[in-house]
């Protein structure tokens, strides 16, 4: 019969063949549904000869890293390489406010900080064994799209640290290449991954740095992650998270408007809530939320985040407007 539990342990089997004994490999962890099903698969088939890598580039929700480097590793038992890059992304985002700038900074931070894990975890590989592949979570639609057929893949890898050839070229492992999301999901959930892993809705590589519109710094990031935070605990507190695509919470940071908080006037910064439902984010239309659940969300970010005075709702379906603002 065919279960979810055959599917996991046919992908475990399928990683093992592949790999082999004495095979090493990477996986790159983003804190998203797909890296963390892949990484616990291939976990389950070859242990520590997994190292996964996670690079926390400090524009994450508030707890995402703590779901991966805590409830990932308690789940998997994999080994984990946390690289703390927030500086380094901060530093390189200073200044900048123009979208596409912001979202080639970070895609080339990424890329360096993630190499530089991968160089050191290749030299620190035992004597005689090689670190061969690079574990991906490339689902089935994404195979179709691109037109792959079956069969192995390798990529290169450019290095630049001492003594390792400039080119590594790794054999991909996409143990969820026959898989939809929603197996996916099933499949991570078999393997002990917990709902905040399985379940979480799509969230952007650049994360917070395109939610926050005008220059990234820690300080608006902090204003964003607590509005945003709350706003998630409502929606999940009112049964909602299954009824829309994503809601992403955007901070106009630029944009001061008058208000009355406590005991006085305030100068503070409006956040836009983002609710949208959608089949593949291609379209999308906004989503009608009640009005008991804005009001309670409108009443706690004020309530609570005292730089932010003001709470509205973007009702643009896509098109014209996409999901995310930058
Ligand atoms: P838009 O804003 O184009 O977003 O309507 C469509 C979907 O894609 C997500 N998104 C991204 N995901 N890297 C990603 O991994 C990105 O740079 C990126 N930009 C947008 C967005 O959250 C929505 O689900």
């Amino acid at each position: 019969t065919w279960t979810i539990g055959n599917i996991a342990e046919e992908q475990v089997e399928r990683v093992r063949a592949q790999i082999g004994e004495t095979g090493r490999a990477i996986c790159g962890l983003s804190g998203g549904v797909d890296s963390a099903v892949a990484g616990a698969i291939v976990a389950k088939a070859i242990g520590e000869r997994l190292t996964c890598v996670y690079v926390d580039h400090g524009l994450m929700r508030k707890g995402e890293s703590e779901q991966v480097e805590r409830d990932f590793v308690a789940a998997t038992g994999a080994k984990l390489v946390v690289v703390d890059a927030e500086k380094q992304f901060l530093d390189a985002l200073a200044g900048v406010s123009d979208p596409e700038t912001k979202r080639k900074i970070i895609g080339r931070e990424f890329i360096r900080t993630f190499e530089a894990a991968q160089s050191d975890i290749i030299e620190a590989a035992p004597e005689g064994t090689t670190v061969g592949f690079l574990v991906q979570g490339t689902l089935y639609p994404d195979v179709v799209e691109s037109g792959h057929g079956a069969g192995a893949a390798t990529i290169k890898s450019h290095h630049n640290v001492g003594g390792l050839p400039e080119d590594i070229e790794f054999e991909l492992v996409e143990p969820l290449r026959t898989l939809f999301k929603d197996e996916v999901r099933a499949v991570g959930a078999q393997l002990g991954l917990p709902d905040v892993i399985v379940q979480r809705q799509p969230f952007p590589g650049p994360g917070l740095g395109i939610r926050i519109i005008g220059e990234v710094t820690r300080e608006r990031l902090d204003i964003l992650r607590e509005a945003d935070a709350i706003a998630r605990e409502e929606m999940t507190r009112a049964g909602l998270d299954h009824d829309i695509w994503q809601m992403p919470v955007v901070l106009l940071a630029d944009v001061r408007s008058v208000g009355v908080q406590g005991d006085g006037r305030t100068y503070g910064h409006p956040v836009v809530l983002r609710p949208v439902t959608s089949e593949d984010a291609m379209t999308a239309d906004w989503a009608r939320l009640p009005y008991e659940v804005l009001e309670r969300i409108s009443t706690r970010i004020t309530n609570e985040v005292p730089e932010v005075n003001r709470v509205t709702v973007d009702i643009t379906s896509k098109p014209p407007g996409t999901i995310e603002w930058e």
